[in-house]
């Protein structure tokens, strides 16, 4: 064994951060032209393990700085500080269909950087790294505050930032899958906002009635968020992902009791049964179900269900009469929704309507249909089940890594600064965060 290979430096900055935030990784006192390899490991919470890993030449100081240097090999290449994080995957022998999600957010996702020697692609698991750090990466900043909901029968979580308040508020909904998922309203109350997740697929009221919620579920959670004394009642907005898209960009038009001041629709869709409750427009969904289209490895491709984009006006959410600011994202290598082709169609809508001043889009190639806070590990497919329902089925949701990395930066940077500029007033008063 040489001299230099016990006396490897790594380290990692910062080594607690929020998911969002980027880190620095350095490899000191190698050999110059050193080879090595930097392997990221992470067991999730449901016991599986993911991996990313890349090749790193030292240079002439014997230094590796993944911010600045190219991956010659590995999950990833070329420069890509972040790297590490994106382009982790299920490890060898794992089960398909596997997808990241943090469900305990009080607890910091743990991830270990090794430095091996050589360029290595297999076996690193068994061998002894040269240096290792671990690095906690948080949902919830310091001081920021989870608060279990069950008033009006809601089945939500509020994340409250650290200090006084009162803070601008955010309703918050994921899609098809159901359940109460907290991360990323955890981290938006990181970055200063009253958060919070709402389960409408799934919450205990169905469980108990078998009936699903309609649109009052929405409102009370609402009013539970404008009343709260933490809370600028004049000043919350909705965003969803999906079906929560879906049901924000209905609400932003339609509802009497919400005075939105702004919504964010993260690959949603306008077309669905205008006077239809959850109910109907799962069963409308249900409808096109065995129309799918399936790949050559099996997974299921549900984006033909709403094309075309329908001339009914009763199936078209009618954005031409939204009176505060929409953002769009859209994913438009989407194989789950027909996202595009709608967002294409809003905009048309809105400036027929004349509102179109007050719609931003934010379009994305080669960007599927998950569309997480940045970093979160890049999954093209994986084993889905519907809310309501006991199939499961591998789902496609497009992308390339790289693109959909990317644009998850890209996205949540502009999404946080379209949040802060409406409830907050303006971009520039808000430095503190
Ligand atoms: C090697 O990389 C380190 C860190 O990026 C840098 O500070 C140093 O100047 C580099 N040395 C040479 C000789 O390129
Ligand atoms: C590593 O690269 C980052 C990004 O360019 C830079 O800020 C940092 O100073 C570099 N570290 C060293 C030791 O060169
Ligand atoms: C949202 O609505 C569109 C149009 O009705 C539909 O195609 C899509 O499946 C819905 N999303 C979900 C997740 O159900």
């Amino acid at each position: 064994m040489d001299r230099k290979q016990c006396c490897v430096k790594l380290s990692v900055q910062p080594s607690r951060g929020l998911v969002d935030e980027k880190f620095i990784i350095l490899v000191q006192k190698v050999f110059p032209g050193f080879q090595l390899t930097i392997q990221a490991l992470h067991t999730c919470e449901d016991g599986h393990s993911w991996e990313a890993f890349a090749h790193y030449t030292a240079n002439d100081t014997g230094t590796v700085n993944v911010s600045e240097d190219p991956s010659l090999g590995g999950t990833y290449s070329g420069v890509e500080p972040m790297g590490l994080l994106w382009s982790l995957r299920p490890v060898p022998g794992s089960k398909p269909g596997l997808r990241m999600r943090k469900s305990n957010v009080q607890t910091p996702m743990v991830v270990k950087i090794s430095v091996y020697q050589g360029h290595q692609t297999k076996g690193l698991v068994d061998q002894v790294p040269l240096a290792r750090v671990v690095v906690e990466r948080w949902y919830m900043a310091p001081g920021v505050r989870r608060i279990p909901i069950t008033e009006e029968r809601l089945t939500a979580t509020l994340f409250l930032p650290s200090g006084p308040g009162p803070f601008p508020g955010v309703l918050d909904l994921w899609g098809g899958g159901g359940k109460l998922v907290e991360y990323r309203s955890a981290l938006l109350a990181s970055h200063g906002f009253a958060a919070m997740a709402l389960d409408y697929l799934t919450p205990k009221v169905v469980m108990e009635t078998g009936k699903m919620v309609d649109d009052t579920y929405f409102e009370k959670a609402y009013g539970v968020l404008e009343r709260h004394p933490q809370i600028l009642g004049s000043r919350i907005a909705m965003l969803g992902l999906s079906f929560g898209a879906n049901v924000t960009l209905k609400m932003a038009v339609y509802s009497k009791v919400m005075k939105l001041r702004c919504a964010v629709s993260i690959n949603g869709c306008h077309v669905q049964p205008v006077e239809g409750s959850v109910m109907q427009v799962s069963r409308y969904i249900g409808k096109f179900y065995p129309k799918t289209q399936v790949t050559k490895e099996n997974h299921v491709i549900w984006r033909n269900w709403a094309l075309p984009i329908t001339k009914d006006p009763s199936l078209k959410v009618d954005v031409g009469r939204l009176q505060s600011p929409l953002l769009l994202v859209v994913g438009e290598d989407d194989q789950n929704m027909a996202t595009q082709e709608s967002a294409l169609d809003m905009k048309e809508m809105m400036e027929r309507a004349g509102n179109s001043h007050l719609l931003t889009v934010l379009s994305y190639p080669n960007t599927g249909h998950l569309i997480e806070p940045p970093f979160t590990p890049f999954v093209r497919f994986s084993n889905f089940r519907r809310a309501q329902s006991s199939e499961r089925t591998m789902l496609l949701w497009g992308g390339e890594v790289v693109a959909h990395s990317r644009a998850q930066e890209d996205a949540w940077r502009k999404t946080l600064n379209f949040l802060k500029e409406n409830l907050y007033g303006r971009t520039d008063s808000l430095s503190r965060l």
